[in-house]
């Protein structure tokens, strides 16, 4: 069993189905920058530490990062996982935890990078989008790829509506991903990811 640590926002959709894929993996803690993130509830109900750090209570983004490394440190993590945690994060975060760092995002990275992804999608009327679980790097949402899932965008779609078949795939590929952390087969060379597994599939391609 490897120990991880979650840092969510809000809803925290994602840390539930890794809390209900069975993992091989002990959730250390859940924090939130958020004191109010519902997503906190559900580490409440799996008796999973739940710390609430408010950012806006720190001066700036280091010493709000530095108290966030303590309390990963406290609770001990062979991997920290973003799931929903809508804060950039420092150099110095990012590459302390370089290699167990994850993020999963609402597009087909590279495309999309930041906020409202799925309105950007709609607006460039691209035909497929999707998800991305990746390696954290210090540039924003960007950085080796673990696994993607695709779906179509259809004609009456809204942002909403294209958002939740996204969503759906996100709860799919996230415990996937974690699970090969959490196994040992991720292998990160020349920027690339590849699974130490045979046959497994780095894609998914989702209808409708
Ligand atoms: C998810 O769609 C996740 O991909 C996105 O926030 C949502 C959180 O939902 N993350 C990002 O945009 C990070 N750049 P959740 O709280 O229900 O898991």
């Amino acid at each position: 069993m490897i120990k991880a640590v979650v840092l969510l926002s809000g809803r925290g959709s994602n840390f539930k189905a890794l809390l209900d894929a069975d993992l091989p993996v002990t959730f250390s803690a859940a924090i939130s920058n958020r004191p109010d993130a519902a997503g906190l509830e559900y580490a409440h109900a799996h008796g999973i530490p739940a710390v609430a750090l408010d950012h806006k209570k720190f001066p700036t983004r280091e010493a709000f990062d530095e108290a966030l490394i303590a309390e990963i440190e406290k609770a001990g993590a062979d991997l920290v996982v973003l799931a929903g945690y809508m804060r950039i994060l420092t150099r110095a975060f990012v590459e302390r935890y370089a290699g167990r760092l994850i993020n999963i995002h609402p597009s087909l990275l590279p495309s999309f990078p930041g906020l409202h992804t799925h309105e950007s999608a709609l607006r460039e009327g691209v035909k497929i989008h999707g998800c991305t679980v990746h390696f954290v790097t210090a540039a924003l949402d960007h950085g080796p790829v673990v696994i993607q899932a695709a779906v179509p965008v259809l004609p009456d779609d809204t942002p909403e509506t294209l958002a939740a078949r996204v969503l759906a795939q996100e709860h799919r590929i996230y415990p996937q991903a974690v699970r090969w952390f959490a196994e040992g087969k991720l292998v990160i060379s020349d920027g690339c990811v590849n699974v130490r597994e045979q046959g497994v599939s780095q894609w998914v391609l989702a209808t409708p």
